[in-house]
């Protein structure tokens, strides 16, 4: 048999949550070992809302880098009545803070001190379409009378179209897709908006969360779709459309966490993320495009440099084993794992 290679610019994630202490030392080595930068999220709790505590938080990451790696970390700001539009010009070209991320109240961790009134921010929105720094958004409406498989599109019609069609050359990321229309909106809309895809909503369904038994460790938010939906989001993702691109939402939360009678939202894929896409992006015969998705749309978009060091990911016949559990003091963070053997592995 031929042997299987795949030869990329090192990747980025463009969507991570890190947390803080003890889980940051332990999840960290997954994230600055598989990717050259990543966008790390700001809901901490308290949450990062202002620039001298993403500064310390910017530090307290470094201090857990080994000096001999080339990874960068870039941060978020969580919109919050504490940022002011003179905090933005100061953001215009800063070294770390690459996006102000907004998180609707209540829509998922940490997220209580989350917008309820959109509008309420369009000083802020005007603001940094000037300075052209980017909005992440949290795409989901939190409106108990609404389906929770039905968040995101109502987002897209009640909110998102209106703060689009008021600023038009805002720089938007639709962070996590997870809908055909959130697609079609995405590719339909001009190039200031662009949406992340993550890995769990590219390989499972929402069969694979709730159907025969219930799979908490499959519990994110937003919620799983169905597998049109996913198929879907594949088809975006392997287009090479430099309007998609990778952010993982690497989501640690304790085993204990999850498996709750009130179960936390979120999966941890860092360790697994760049095998489980190049299998699946060689298995759709979309092998070519996996660069643009993982290492150069994104960082197009983000304005930063798309060259440098390479990664090299090699066929093995035999599936990968099974990844165990972190350990931290008592507690444990189980890793993703779609039941789907994985043939893929980083060349050292
Ligand atoms: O599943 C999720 N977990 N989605 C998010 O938006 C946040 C994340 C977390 O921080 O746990
Ligand atoms: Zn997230």
């Amino acid at each position: 048999m031929t042997r299987k290679n795949v030869e990329i610019i090192k990747p980025d994630d463009w969507h991570v949550h890190l947390r803080e202490d003890a889980i940051m030392k332990h999840v960290l080595p997954y994230t600055y070992k598989n990717f050259k930068r990543a966008l790390v999220m700001p809901n901490l709790n308290p949450p990062i809302t202002t620039l001298k505590k993403a500064t310390s938080y910017y530090e307290a990451i470094c201090r857990n880098i080994p000096i001999e790696i080339k990874f960068h970390p870039l941060l978020t700001l969580y919109l919050s009545e504490e940022i002011s539009t003179t905090l933005l010009s100061a953001l215009s070209d800063h070294k770390f803070i690459k996006a102000i991320k907004m998180y609707p109240r209540g829509a998922t961790t940490n997220s209580e001190l989350g917008v309820s009134n959109f509008r309420s921010y369009y000083r802020i929105f005007e603001a940094m379409e000037k300075y052209g720094l980017v909005l992440c958004i949290h795409g989901e409406v939190t409106d108990e009378n609404i389906d929770v498989f039905d968040r995101e599109k109502v987002f897209i019609d009640t909110v998102l179209l209106d703060i689009l069609k008021s600023f038009p050359n805002l720089k938007v990321v639709l962070e996590h897709i997870t809908t055909k229309e959130a697609v079609e909106f995405v590719s339909s809309q001009n190039e200031s908006l662009a949406a992340s895809i993550t890995l769990h909503h590219l390989l499972i369904n929402r069969n694979k969360l709730l159907s025969e038994k219930i799979r908490p460790h499959f519990f994110c938010a937003p919620i799983l779709k169905s597998e049109i939906d996913r198929k879907v989001l594949v088809e975006a993702a392997t287009s090479g459309i430099s309007k998609f691109f990778l952010g993982t939402d690497s989501a640690p939360h304790f085993i204990k966490d999850k498996l709750s009678p009130c179960g936390c939202a979120g999966i941890f894929t860092s360790p697994v993320t760049m095998e489980y896409l190049v299998q699946l992006f060689y298995n759709e015969g979309k092998i070519d495009m996996l660069e643009k998705f993982a290492s150069i749309n994104g960082a197009l978009f983000y304005g930063e440099p798309t060259v440098g060091e390479k990664v090299k990911y090699r066929y093995r016949n035999i599936p990968m084993k099974r990844l165990k559990n972190i350990q931290i003091e008592n507690e444990e963070i189980s890793i993703f794992d779609p039941s789907i053997d994985l043939h893929w592995e980083r060349e050292k």
